[in-house]
């Protein structure tokens, strides 16, 4: 059997169907249509339909669309435009193309919707800190709503990269650190945007990005090379990508790094073989913006046409702005016809997409004047903020805070709307964010410190003032929107201009502080919070950023998230993620015993991942297994039992990781294979069953999956270092997997 067959056949024994192929059947339908139009075809249109377009800039939306680019459109000079928006002007665009050009076929309107279109939803990296897919799914579901009303087909989300290293600035785009997290919310992403059928409205193509190592860019700096072994390639940085893949996500974006040498936007090996030939992938695959031209600058190709050939053969259909498909790849055809059929495949693919969205059936399926003028979706907005919101320290019951408490508010960042939108906004207006400092109003007296960014302490007086009078201090620090995103990596991740000044400074007083994180990356902040009580983590989360965290803070609603990437003591520990591998010589707190560590440093980061507080406390019973061994083509039910002991209603996320403690490799300590989040009323008990295969614990050898036979413990608790409970297993024999282990979801039962 062919891998590829191995891949489907595994995936249809699984839960959920291998999506891919319920893509090609649908587009089968449209086969006949595609090619009749393929055969008409001259090599310009072609090359036409491969291209995407700038019809603005992402700051200003459209400013490209002037009688110039609308001849080219009757030209059919590109099947595709990014940056444009509107009912109106796209459904004009679009009759130009399927009324005035010869072929009329209809163009795809991209845009980068990351977490909300009008209604600016909490950035990605806060949504992950959900732990809870149904939050991810339920805000690409109204990013899709509101961006299929402004006439849009295709948005360029989910960014599932695993991201490792905060320095990284886009590590607020994605789901952090894991994996097996990366791949849950990769799905409920793309289930979201597209929902069951493309064509029947309201919904958007998605697009995973960036096909793949964008994460493990060496030093955290956006764009740089990354070198990740095999086996880490396989394990870590593919399986949410596979995941996306299986929920059907139409189209992906290759990356712009390289990885070992070959840049991904000429990776043959990677994108024609890992991605189409095994695992499938009938999708639409685009290049990340002006990516294919600038394989002259990675030094793989000397001319433009030699750069386009490299993408072609690589299996990247359809250019994002660079033009070098329209202009150069004729040149590259004239010189090697092989490239021909190569042409046709990918133009196929782009059809089909147009297909899948039902365009050639209804090319003015998209986009409603009406809807696109709605109010904004505050509830959905609020419930999502507050679900991302994490504590992560609570020292003596600070929070939630004493009805009637005086309360000093400072910080900048409390009063700055603009950054509740966080770096892509899509039509989100700054007026629209609900800041802390308006959310908490005359409740609270405000002082803005200092600004996250500048070297004007002449607001640190007052503040100190402010806080003497208070009972209590909330101190808005972090980053602002403009610290993460894309090229937006820093070498240094403390708490930058003076803000370090105005913490110390309130710390003086002596009063208790709440300290409350904003940004889109975990800060490396050990020293800052030492003294400080309670802390927590807000990001950037929407127009409803201030309500919710107010709601948080008072006790209305219970803090419920877990970090999903771990939050490092200095910057210098970066990238510290909690699945490593043992060593010989393990960490040891005894600094006389030579050991993996850094001398100055303790050991781990200062918040690890999955932590995360409520305002109760849950008690874990003993995590029990169905069977003491299973077959490696066998499944195992881990149950735990948790209990609210406390008064008020909690959100826990209960965690379960699992370790392989002698295998043919060192494997990582503990790797998540399953989490749920689980609502606790006072005395409460539920019981929790993970379901697993023995596929989960497959490890990658060169070129395939292999579950080994032998133990495997299981550990239950509330974050990767507060493990409750732990039971082993074994598995009885050895045998090829079908899939990435963590591309394949646990089966979680909550009773
Ligand atoms: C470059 C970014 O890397 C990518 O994520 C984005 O979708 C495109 N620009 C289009 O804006």
């Amino acid at each position: 059997m062919k891998r590829r067959d191995v891949m489907k056949a595994g995936a249809l024994l699984a839960a959920s169907a291998w999506a891919p192929v319920a893509v090609a059947a649908q587009s089968r339908d449209h086969s006949a249509r595609i090619k009749a139009l393929i055969d008409q075809m001259t090599l310009a249109e072609k090359l036409g339909q491969m291209t995407q377009i700038p019809g603005g800039r992402q700051k200003s939306l459209n400013s490209k669309l002037d009688a110039a680019m609308l001849d080219r459109v009757r030209k059919g000079e590109m099947g595709s435009f990014l940056h444009v928006a509107g009912a109106e002007p796209l459904r004009e665009l679009q009759r130009v193309a399927v009324e005035e050009s010869r072929l009329k076929i209809p163009l795809l309107f991209a845009m980068d919707v990351i977490h909300g279109y009008r209604t600016i939803l909490p950035v990605p990296l806060a949504l992950a800190a959900s732990w809870d897919p149904a939050v991810a799914e339920a805000a690409a579901r109204l990013a899709a709503e509101e961006a299929w009303a402004a006439g849009l087909h295709w948005t360029f989300t989910p960014m599932v990269d695993v991201a490792r290293d905060p320095r990284w600035g886009r590590v607020v785009e994605g789901a952090g650190e894991d994996p097996y997290l990366g791949a849950r919310m990769a799905e409920a992403q793309v289930k979201g945007f597209q929902g069951a059928d493309l064509a029947k409205g309201q919904r958007l193509m998605a697009c995973a990005k960036h096909f793949v190592g964008y994460g493990a860019a060496i030093g955290g700096r956006d764009y740089d090379s990354a070198d990740v072994s095999d086996r880490t390639l396989n394990e870590v940085y593919l399986p949410p990508f596979h995941a996306a893949a299986r929920a059907g996500a139409a189209s992906f974006m290759t990356a712009f790094n390289d990885l070992g040498g070959v840049p991904m936007t000429a990776n043959a090996a990677l994108v024609r073989g890992t991605l189409r030939d095994n695992w499938g992938y009938q999708g639409l695959i685009v290049s990340d913006w002006n990516a294919i031209k600038e394989l002259i600058n990675h030094g793989v190709a000397e001319t433009p046409a030699q750069a386009a050939a490299l993408a072609l053969r690589a299996g990247v259909d359809m250019d994002m702005a660079s033009g070098t498909y329209s202009e150069h790849l004729g040149a590259a055809v004239a010189v090697d016809a092989g490239l021909l059929p190569l042409v046709d495949q990918a133009v196929g693919r782009i059809l089909a997409a147009k297909a899948r969205l039902g365009l050639f059936d209804d090319p003015f399926g998209f986009g409603d004047p009406a809807h696109e003028k709605a109010p904004l979706n505050r509830p959905v907005a609020r419930d999502l903020a507050r679900r991302s919101i994490v504590l992560l320290r609570n020292e003596g019951g600070l929070l939630p805070l004493k009805p009637g408490a005086k309360v000093g508010l400072i910080g900048a960042l409390a009063d700055d709307a603009s950054s509740t939108l966080g770096s892509w906004r899509a039509r989100g207006q700054i007026e629209d964010g609900v800041t802390l400092r308006a959310a908490l109003g005359d409740t609270v007296e405000y002082q803005p410190g200092v600004k996250p960014r500048g070297s004007d302490g002449s607001g640190i007086p007052a503040a100190i003032d402010a806080a003497k009078r208070a009972d209590v201090v909330l101190l808005a620090i972090g980053e602002d929107y403009d610290f993460t995103g894309e090229a937006r990596s820093y070498a240094e991740i403390g708490l930058a201009g003076l803000q370090i000044a105005l913490v110390e400074a309130l710390k003086a007083t002596g009063k208790p502080i709440v300290a409350i994180l904003m940004g889109g990356r975990p800060l490396a902040l050990e020293k800052a919070l030492t003294g400080i009580p309670a802390v927590l983590q807000t990001w950037l989360l929407g127009v409803e950023s201030g309500p919710a965290i107010a709601e948080i803070l008072t006790g209305k609603a219970s803090p419920g998230g877990r970090l999903p990437i771990g939050m490092p003591r200095v910057t210098g520990q970066s990238p510290i993620p909690y699945a490593h591998l043992p060593t010989g010589r393990p960490a040891n707190p005894d600094l006389s015993v030579d050991s993996a560590r850094y001398r100055d440093m303790d050991i781990g980061p200062l918040f690890a991942f999955g932590h995360g507080l409520g305002y109760s406390e849950v008690k874990y019973g003993e995590l029990s297994l169905s069977a003491a061994e299973i077959p490696v083509t066998g499944t195992l039910t881990a149950t735990i039992s948790i209990t609210n002991t406390g008064k008020v209603a909690v959100e826990e996320v209960v965690q379960l990781y699992a370790n392989d403690p002698v295998a043919s490799v060192s494997r990582p300590d503990r790797e998540l294979r399953g989490f749920v989040r689980v609502t606790l009323k006072p005395g409460e008990t539920r019981k929790v069953s993970f379901t697993l295969s023995a596929a989960q614990f497959g490890i990658w050898q060169p070129g395939k999956w292999v579950v080994e036979k032998g133990e495997i413990k299981l550990m239950a608790g509330a974050s990767s270092t507060d493990i409750r409970s732990e039971a082993g297993f074994r598995i009885t024999g050895t045998a090829a997997g079908d899939m990435p282990a963590t591309s394949i979801a646990t089966r979680v039962r909550v009773a």
